[in-house]
């Protein structure tokens, strides 16, 4: 199953909870460009050195566990989590030798066992031939406020105000918009689906119900 979206639609939530109900592995792709970026940042490559990164996305040995994320024998869960790392996975994530890299491993990933993979282009680039596909959105302002609320949740000082995540996350979306390979956008066989106002056990529900439908042909039993 393909759920794409921009940030914040609530996609990891969701690809969380439905990859636990149907017993399916759930993977982040965003976790992946994040510590390639991180590996980036450490070593001091400049995001726009196009060679040297991509030689770091092919290098990088990236484990995903249940809630983890190792890179290099390290767990790096919570060090992807900044806004400094945020704002350089959307920047790497332009560059296609990165994207190549990822894409290969995602679909390696993927061609072992069922998946419930969330991302930008998981339903148009990944795996186009994906059963189910979801296209998770809701508007600017509900995206900004539930990844503030998540920030502040951590019980951490906010590095942050909304104002300026509001900033950050609009130059995210257009950058993964409108970059040349691979742009965020709705593959056409994907439902789309509007969280704003929705909760998590409804917008849960509806894409069981896409996946109930597609396992009895299309027709609805529920
Ligand atoms: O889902 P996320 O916010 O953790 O992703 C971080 C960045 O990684 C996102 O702004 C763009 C990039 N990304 C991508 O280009 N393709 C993906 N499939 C997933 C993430």
């Amino acid at each position: 199953m393909a759920i794409d979206g921009p940030s914040g639609a609530g996609k990891s939530t969701i690809a969380r909870g439905l990859a636990s109900r149907l017993g399916f592995i759930y993977i982040d792709t965003g976790a992946m460009y994040r510590a390639v970026a991180l590996w980036a940042l450490r070593q001091g490559v400049d995001s726009a050195d196009m060679h040297r990164m991509e030689q770091l996305a092919v290098a990088a040995e990236i484990e995903l566990a249940p809630g983890r994320i190792s890179l290099n024998g390290e767990d790096v869960t919570e060090a992807i989590r900044t806004p400094e790392v945020s704002n350089g996975a959307s920047k790497i994530g332009v560059i296609p030798g990165v994207r190549r890299a990822m894409v290969a491993k995602q679909r390696e990933i993927g061609e072992r066992t069922s998946v419930v993979m969330e991302g930008r282009d998981i339903g148009t680039v990944v795996f186009p031939q994906a059963e189910v596909k979801v296209f998770l959105d809701a508007n600017p302002e509900e995206r900004v406020r539930r990844r503030y609320q998540e920030i502040r949740g951590k019980g951490e000082p906010v590095p942050i105000t909304e104002g300026q995540l509001a900033v950050e996350m609009r130059e995210r979306d257009e950058r993964d918009s409108n970059r040349r390979d691979a742009p965020l956008s709705q593959a056409p066989d994907a439902v789309y689906l509007d969280s704003t106002a929705l909760s998590i056990p409804e917008v849960e529900e509806a894409i069981l119900k896409i996946v109930r439908s597609r396992v009895t042909n299309g027709r609805d039993f529920s």
